[in-house]
């Protein structure tokens, strides 16, 4: 899907553990605000909207979930099960995460502050609003 990118953080490993620095050298946003999900409840799907602006990036890193990734013609499921495994979601793409695993903790890195006016929160709605969008892709 166009302009997501799976992305694979080098690990700093030794016989200490594991270690994952994120910094602008290997970001592909710039980083305003970080949030993450936890206990989230077995059958629960969070997300369930697109942005007006926000790019983000998701990385689960304890457990796994997946991503439905959707532009309003294809949809694709990215699992995330690893704490190296980043997923980039560019702002107009609606999104769904689902199926955590017990004690999951899925960290959403983001390049603007927390506005609700950003959100599309109606799956309707997020259709007509990048109907021009994805019109050009056709043409
Ligand atoms: P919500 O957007 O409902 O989560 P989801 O992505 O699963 O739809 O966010 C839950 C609550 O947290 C909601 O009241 C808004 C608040 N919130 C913030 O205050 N700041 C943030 O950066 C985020 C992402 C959410």
């Amino acid at each position: 899907m166009s302009n997501v990118k799976l992305l694979k953080f080098p690990v700093h490993g030794d016989d200490r553990g594991s270690l994952i620095p994120l910094d602008k050298t290997n970001l592909p946003l710039k980083m305003k605000r970080v949030f993450y999900m936890y206990n989230a409840q077995p059958d629960v799907r969070r997300g369930m909207h697109a942005h007006k602006s926000c790019n983000q990036l998701l990385i689960c890193v304890t457990g796994s979930c997946r991503v439905l990734l959707d532009d309003g013609q294809k949809k694709e499921t990215v699992l995330l099960d690893s704490p190296d495994k980043g997923l980039y979601v560019p702002y107009y793409l609606w999104r769904e995460m689902f199926d955590f695993s017990d004690g999951a903790v899925l960290m959403a890195v983001a390049d603007t502050m927390y506005d609700e006016n950003d959100y599309i929160r109606d799956y309707q709605d997020f259709l007509n609003y990048y109907q021009d969008m994805r019109v050009k892709d056709d043409e």
